[in-house]
């Protein structure tokens, strides 16, 4: 196949970019997105910040352009993220307590049902473990409301929208590391324990090599009973950038329920890397060497 999408599809996968709705006026962006992806990631435009500015007033205004544009052509939608430390509204940030507990849950509930049936895979939560080596929650206004919050988010989500697939998402989990490690826990005993989670999201933000463990890790989680997705894959621009975003499509490819990649981002004049210059199509909207790799990953076998 020619293009990323279809040549993804022909494995049984799918090959996304996050898109940004203030861009769909832009047409070498709109050209480029229609021609390669079959699968879409709002950037910005799902979160708390941008979908209940103002408590439990709901806008979707800039998510539904995505939504709409995606549906038009067929593309798979990830969502993202119903919940997140980070892009909180004003008023959330400032909440504690069973206030926000309630109001968490009732933000989980609004969003995932008025997306329901639409929404291929949700980013429930994002980004809930610390860095380093403690293994530990992060700190965060949600965290502090108690430590089940991760669960009572997923079960919400199901409840609001029973046929999405319900992913943990996270960085600087690329390798057998203590943050990795205490995710696979936390999926482990959701698993056991019957908490509903179909899928972990690895957003991998790479630099400019990728761990020798990266697929085994991937394979880890896999093994729990779960779906693994590279959510959000950006690398470094340098000597080993397109023969590393290679080596991530064959992990992928080599990881029976790893289904889908994500890119995040066009063109690297769309990335919030900025001059890392970390995506497949370059400022002028051409293909890179590191789209060729990928592109030849996904061709073959
Ligand atoms: O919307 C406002 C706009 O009104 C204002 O004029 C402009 C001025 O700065 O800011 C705009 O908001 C920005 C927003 O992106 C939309 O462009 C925010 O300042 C900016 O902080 C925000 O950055 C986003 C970042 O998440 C926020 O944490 C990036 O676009 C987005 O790529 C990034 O994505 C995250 C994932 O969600 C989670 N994983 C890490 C990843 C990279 O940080």
């Amino acid at each position: 196949a020619t293009t990323l999408g279809a040549a993804a599809a022909e494995k049984g996968r799918y090959f996304g970019a996050a898109v940004a709705a203030a861009k769909l006026s832009d047409s070498q962006y709109v050209g480029i997105l229609d021609r390669e992806f079959n699968s879409v990631t709002p950037e910005n435009e799902m979160k708390w910040d941008a979908t209940e500015p103002s408590q439990g007033r709901f806008t979707y205004t800039n998510a539904d352009r995505i939504v709409s544009h995606a549906q038009a052509r067929g593309m798979k939608i990830r969502g993202h993220a119903l919940l997140w430390h980070a892009q909180q509204p004003g008023w959330a940030q400032s909440m504690s307590g069973s206030a926000l507990r309630s109001a968490m849950v009732n933000h989980v509930t609004q969003v995932a049902t008025y997306y329901r049936g639409r929404i291929h895979s949700w980013d429930v939560v994002n980004e809930a473990f610390a860095d380093g080596g403690s293994g530990a929650r992060r700190d965060s206004n949600l965290q502090r409301t108690g430590n089940d919050w991760i669960e009572v988010a997923f079960r919400t989500a199901r409840a609001a929208d029973p046929n999405a697939k319900l992913c943990y998402n996270d960085y600087n989990t690329d390798s057998v590391n203590p943050k990795s490690t205490a995710i696979y826990h936390m999926v482990r005993d959701f698993k056991a324990r019957g908490v509903p989670i179909d899928c972990v999201g690895f957003q991998s933000h790479l630099g400019t090599s990728l761990p020798g463990d990266y697929q085994a890790n991937l394979q880890r989680f896999a093994d729990l009973g779960v779906d693994v997705q590279i959510t959000e894959l950006d690398i470094t621009q340098g000597s080993n950038q397109a023969a590393m975003y290679g080596a991530v499509t064959r992990a992928c490819l080599a990881v029976a329920r790893c289904t889908g990649i994500t890119v995040w981002g066009v063109r690297d004049s769309d990335s919030w890397r900025g001059t890392d210059n970390a995506l497949l199509i370059d400022r002028s909207g051409n293909r890179k060497p590191a789209y060729q790799a990928v592109l030849d990953a996904l061709n073959a076998g």
